[in-house]
């Protein structure tokens, strides 16, 4: 957005709010308080009592990061953000809207990423059919008008975006006649849904936190949100090779045949997931080493290390009377079962000593490398009631939307930070404030085109989306799912059910294990893009509308509604959203093939100009849509590189990440002249990075007056540490 055309904004807004102060019944909130640059906060009622998504977040706001970014103003003008209290504990808050504002986000919502005209149920639930209930129902959402809102109260929340309208409100639409007659002229066309001027949001509670943040782009805002809390996540270096889930009762004998395999075919691995069947009891869980599949554990555990391979372990929160925690935990949890087993309160100490302890000692100090937290989403059924309780008070309401939260806080700060080590996992439920957290969400639900609108919806709420491979209908389908899972947060085939291995499609298996080379290779760019993350806020997959252009680019497709008594009778409208595509890193598009676009697709360039990932090849710029077909990539995932990009990439292929480790690199150049690149290193398995134990290789690439290209590189600090070797080759890809 332009700065007149924020300007002319901001005026409205102001009008706007003097107009409503009309809305007597609401008060405005009054107390905008800063709290970080481009961060303001807001209260309604009383907060003593309610939990904000940020008491739980990894880490404490990144105040220096935040003041690095342009300097912003407070978004709306005074008393525009207006509010109900009612005796009944209703807390509703009002967000005046401009009639072209398109508004984003609430979470990891598979549907599409607009949310202007929708109602959503911000509510923790296994993924269903939309409305809101999701794995991380993030109660945050971003506008074009230069700002994002955050809820930061624990509650079910629900949301109107821009739907209903109220009878003083200064910017209704005129109502139209929807059966005039011939000779009567209207003011526009009827319309089943009229547009509102406001997002309206509710919760049940006794206060309600409001954070305002501003930016000037879309990815500024979700920068500040991130940074806020706490910045993002930084994976061990470990963490972004290929993970393998072996069938959920395999045995020892069974996964070490299974990693032997791998070896025997050249297969990159990193980390292997046990799922169930490694404890002695599970739904519910005891979290004790099943010793007739397991016999020895640590000395298993260790084999495996001496591989490379890393183990993460499978468990549910909740607690079989089989497990020796099951006693002490009693008194320490909440009123109801999930599964008969417990369901502890971890919001106390006590319970999560009780826990981490037991896990210490029987996990981590044999190696285990982490945790995938299952079953903390819901479906209602499988969760306590909402009118559970629970030792500490906190409401059954305030658990479900924390408890992925809870467990991911419990395990990294309590498990593994402590240690100094990182950990990277699977959590299948999360919510606000969770950027901090290296786990990475996952869905029973399995349709392709959700799972890639899951990466762009992730992008703008601070969550990582793991796009998992399960199984597969054919062997094109097999390979389409495992690209997408290879330019994902985490590249994971999960072969609980389906007992499926890469190499079970062999007409795709050269090009399933070229795919997860190229992830590999890719390291030094994707390890980078995450320190942008955890430093800047800048997440490593991104939505399109995050790209410069953002918002404004994303037309969308109308569809106009026809009448149809019994298909459409209010003759609605929509819009289909194209969520297809995204960025991975600063400056590769990624275009997956998938369903019905399995071989061949098309391909929207975003504006400036675009080159073939592969061979350099100029492919066009300006929104110019392109068709891209799998006999063009050679069966690769369609890959599009900015003008000016510099990457780098290993050298050589590997088939571990620990040989990622003074590899020596390629250096690429696309399209230009010139171009810059800033490699960041550290000992990629410790927290020191948090002390800036951490270096940054500044990378040159020009052309030099003879012709030739060259490059410069500096280390800062000099005496920093190093992770990948030097560079080897450059290559100019592309016409310059
Ligand atoms: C599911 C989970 C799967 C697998 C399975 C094991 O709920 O989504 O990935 O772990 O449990 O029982």
């Amino acid at each position: 957005m332009t700065r007149t055309a924020y300007g002319l904004l901001m005026a409205l807004l102001t009008l706007n709010s003097v107009i409503a102060a009309g809305l007597e019944d609401l008060k405005p909130i009054t107390d905008w308080e800063p709290c970080a640059a481009g961060v303001w906060r807001g209260t309604i009622g009383d907060m003593k009592e309610e939990v904000r998504y940020t008491d739980l977040a990894a880490q404490s706001p990144r105040l220096e990061a935040l003041q690095a970014l342009p300097s912003a103003k407070f978004p709306f003008a005074a008393g525009t953000i207006r509010f109900l209290q009612t005796d009944r504990q209703e807390i509703m808050v009002r967000i005046p809207t401009d009639a072209d504002e398109k508004l984003y986000g609430f979470g990891l919502q598979y549907d599409g990423l607009r949310k202007s005209g929708k109602i959503l149920n911000l509510n923790v639930d296994h993924w269903a059919k939309g409305g809101g209930r999701t794995h991380a129902p993030v109660p945050f959402y971003l506008s074009s008008a230069g700002y994002g809102i955050f809820f930061n109260t624990a509650r079910f929340l629900k949301v109107y975006a821009q739907i209903g309208n109220r009878k003083d409100s200064p910017h209704n639409p005129l109502p139209v006649d929807r059966n005039p007659m011939p000779d009567e002229k209207q003011p526009g066309r009827w319309q089943a849904r009229p547009a509102g001027d406001a997002v309206e949001a509710r919760i049940q509670g006794r206060g309600m936190e409001v954070l305002v943040f501003s930016g000037s782009s879309l990815l500024e805002i979700v920068q500040r949100y991130n940074l806020y809390c706490g910045g993002g996540a930084l994976p061990p270096l470990w963490g972004l090779g290929f993970w393998h889930r072996v069938p959920a009762r395999f045995s020892a004998d069974q996964t070490r045949a299974e990693i032997e395999e791998f070896a025997r075919r050249n297969f990159p691995l990193d980390v292997i997931g046990l799922e169930p069947g490694w404890m002695t009891k599970s739904y519910p869980c005891t979290f004790e080493w099943n010793r007739r599949r397991f016999p020895d554990p640590s000395g298993f555990t260790r084999e495996l290390l001496d591989k490379g391979v890393r183990l993460n372990l499978w468990e549910n929160p909740y607690i079989s009377p089989a497990a020796r925690l099951y006693k002490p935990m009693y008194a320490l949890s909440g009123s109801h079962m999930v599964w008969l087993g417990l369901v502890p309160d971890y919001t106390l100490p006590a319970a999560r000593k009780l826990l981490t302890e037991q896990h210490a000692q029987d996990h981590i100090a044999i190696g285990i490398s982490g945790y995938k937290i299952d079953e903390v989403d819901g479906y209602d059924f499988w969760l306590w009631p909402d009118h559970a309780t629970f030792p500490s008070g906190t409401s059954g309401e305030t658990m479900r939307q924390t408890y992925g939260l809870l467990m991911q806080r419990m395990l990294y700060q309590d498990l593994f930070q402590k240690r100094n080590v990182r950990t990277y996992g699977l959590v299948r439920a999360s919510n606000g404030a969770a950027s901090g957290y290296p786990f990475a969400i996952y869905s029973d639900s399995y349709s392709h085109a959700q799972y890639i609108t899951g990466l762009s919806a992730a992008s703008l709420c601070g969550i990582l989306w793991a796009p998992e491979t399960r199984s597969a209908r054919n062997g094109r389908e097999w390979l389409n799912r495992i690209q997408t899972s290879c330019f994902s947060p985490l590249a994971m085939l999960n072969a609980w059910a389906s007992a499926k291995k890469p190499w079970s499609y062999p007409e795709v298996t050269d090009a399933v294990r070229k795919s997860v080379e190229l992830r590999l290779r890719l390291l030094p760019y994707l390890y980078t893009a995450f320190a942008d993350y955890a430093f800047k806020g800048v997440p490593p997959m991104r939505a399109m509308i995050l790209e410069s252009g953002g918002a404004s680019a994303d037309q969308g497709t109308a569809i106009r509604g026809r009448l149809d008594g019994e298909a459409n009778p209010y003759a609605q409208a929509r819009t289909v959203e194209r969520n297809d595509q995204f960025m991975f890193g600063p400056s590769i598009m990624v275009a997956p093939f998938y369903e019905k676009y399995a071989t061949e697709r098309q391909v929207q360039l975003p504006a400036g100009d675009w080159y073939d990932f592969y061979t350099g090849r100029h492919v066009g710029g300006r929104q110019k849509n392109i068709t891209i077909s799998a006999a063009q990539t050679g069966d690769r995932m369609p890959l599009f590189v900015k003008r000016g990009a510099v990457i780098p990439l290993l050298a050589r292929t590997i088939s571990n990440t620990d040989q990622a480790y003074g590899c020596e690199l390629e250096l690429r150049l696309y399209g230009s002249t010139k171009g810059s690149y800033e490699l960041y290193e550290d000992d990629g398995k410790s927290f020191d990075y948090m002390k800036g134990n951490y270096s940054l290789r500044k990378i040159e690439v020009r052309k030099t007056q003879s012709g030739e290209f060259t490059y410069t590189e500096e280390r800062i600090p000099s005496d920093g540490p190093s992770m990948f070797g030097k560079i080897k080759t450059l290559k100019v890809m592309g016409a310059q």
